[in-house]
């Protein structure tokens, strides 16, 4: 195929990154080159020359204007060397530009052993990307306890489920797995639960599925081939997409895509291999397929498939192929194995799956703030948590003491999640952390919060609180869980 014009080209921010990242990425644009891909680079610095130049993000202001002007990014991996910032760069670029969905195809490849080989694994792990225990909201709450808060949206939840439903439209697949833990968290993962269902259920030509994710796990090592579309929040989906690459050869062949309402990422899921890097050794597969999803994001299908192809067939033949992936001993270099891939564009490969792929239809999302409407809101109560080395029954009667005269009355003290007053089981592990929970004696006062300030200043002349949590009850329904052991 002829180049096209460079008018008619999508300009993309090549970001090389650290270690090995300046050769797969070289290597990566000979392909597009080759191919005839519709792109352009504009070259932009993130990660560790950025960190040692004291930019604490690691991504320089000059980067972050490339992206906005391009939306569009291929990615080498960062680092984030020691003593320098205490960010990622890579979390800062999906946090910054709100690319909330993060996709990680899982296919079997040919030519690359695994225990699952033959198995015909095809499927995608989509994972919400910016909220979660991943908010990285934390606390050390005593010297001795810490605390991270898992923070799950309704909005966010709704959009990582409409992208896993877009992303099968496009791919023709058929199931829509939703993954998650739900029944120990029902509060946070129950959201995805909930959400999940009523947005599968929003389009006929799929089907929904719930999993608990533990479960998940093991159905992905006993049966990968049954899954099509898997979606999980942040953490469960973090861990379970690698384990996934696992499946199928392992990071070092893993592509992935994070995706927001204006910028799409597209970056290996391994790092810098600082070990091989500046030898020449370095396999540039994982990029290539990132470059792969890219083309497709821009809409160049014909020169995805075209690369892809050429991959599959260099990879089934088995010849030339990187030291990582190439049987003992017969491993060559990236430059060997790109030579070999070059030569074999637009040659085709029965392995590739045939699949109709179409653009992600993405439902943008309004920029305004997103609230949930409700018709009444009630405060019953307040949880104060607090520091104390008292024993539970000392500690409640100073409690049940210190609300005497306020709008409250003490009606459980627990011990990370375990009731530990009124009533005790004897074999709980007791820490220096405690939640409070008071409710109202009487029905709830005029002004809750003057109420819970005051039950605050009486608590607080005796113990030493870290945080408090207004109970609510939304619609009539609790906002809150209750304590294993609470009535
Ligand atoms: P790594 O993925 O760089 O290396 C793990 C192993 O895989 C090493 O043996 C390495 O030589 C090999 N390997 C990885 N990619 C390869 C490739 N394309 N070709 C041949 N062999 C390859 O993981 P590691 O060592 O934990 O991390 C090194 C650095 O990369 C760290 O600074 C880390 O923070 C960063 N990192 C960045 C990521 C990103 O930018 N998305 C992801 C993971 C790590």
């Amino acid at each position: 195929m002829d180049s096209l014009p460079v008018s008619q080209k999508v300009t993309v921010t090549a970001i090389a990154g650290d270690g090995i990242g300046a050769e797969v990425m070289r290597a990566t644009q000979a392909v597009l080159a080759a191919a005839g891909a519709a792109v352009t680079w504009e070259d932009a610095m993130a990660g560790g020359e950025a960190f040692r130049k004291g930019i604490s993000t690691g991504t320089p202001q000059e980067t972050l204007d490339s992206i906005e002007r391009t939306g569009v990014v291929l990615k080498g991996p960062l680092e984030t060397p020691v003593g320098y910032g205490e960010k990622s760069a890579n979390v800062s670029l999906r946090k910054i530009f709100e690319m909330y969905g993060n996709i990680r195809p899982v296919r079997e490849l040919p030519g690359i052993k695994t225990p699952f080989s033959g198995r015909g694994i095809d499927f995608t792990v989509v994972r919400e990307n910016v909220e979660d225990l991943y908010a990285g909201i934390e606390h050390m709450q005593t010297p001795g306890v810490a605390q991270a808060v898992k923070l799950i949206s309704e909005a966010g939840c709704e959009r990582i489920a409409e992208l896993a439903c877009a992303l099968a439209l496009a791919e023709g697949r058929k199931t829509v797995t939703v993954a998650t833990k739900a029944n120990i968290l029902k509060l946070t993962e129950g959201l995805l639960k909930t959400v999940g269902e009523r947005v599968v259920k929003r389009h006929p030509a799929l089907t929904h599925e719930h999993m608990i994710v533990d479960n998940c796990a093991h159905q992905m090592v006993i049966r990968p081939e049954q899954f099509d579309i898997c979606v999980m929040t942040n953490m469960n989906g973090d861990i379970l997409s690698d384990l996934a690459a696992g499946l199928v050869g392992g990071l070092g062949v893993a592509p992935s895509a994070n995706l927001g309402d204006t910028v799409a990422m597209f970056e290996a899921v391994h790092g810098s291999a600082p070990q091989i890097a500046g030898k020449g050794l370095a396999n540039p597969t994982a990029l290539l397929l990132s470059a792969v999803m890219m083309l497709r994001h821009i809409g160049d299908f014909t020169t995805a498939a075209r690369i892809e192809h050429a991959l599959y067939v260099t990879l089934e033949e088995g010849r030339d192929l990187t030291g990582d992936i190439a049987a003992p001993g017969t491993g060559v270099g990236t430059a060997a194995y790109l030579e070999r891939l070059i030569g074999n564009l637009g040659r085709t490969s029965a392995r590739v799956p045939a699949r109709e792929y179409r653009p992600i239809a993405m439902r943008p999302w309004p920029r305004s703030t997103w609230a949930r409407a409700v018709a009444t809101r009630e405060v019953v109560g307040v949880d104060i948590f607090l520091e104390s080395q008292a024993t539970p029954q000392a500690l409640g009667a100073s409690l049940v003491q210190a609300a005497q005269g306020s709008a409250f009355s003490l009606k459980l003290v627990s011990c990370r999640g375990a009731q530990v007053w009124p009533v005790a089981q004897p074999h709980t592990f007791i820490v220096d952390h405690f939640r409070a929970r008071f409710m109202f004696s009487a029905a709830a006062p005029a002004n809750p919060n003057a109420a819970i300030a005051d039950l605050l200043a009486r608590v607080g002349e005796q113990h030493s609180w870290m945080h408090v949590e207004k109970l609510q009850r939304f619609d009539g329904a609790d906002a809150f869980t209750k304590d294993q052991g609470e009535g």
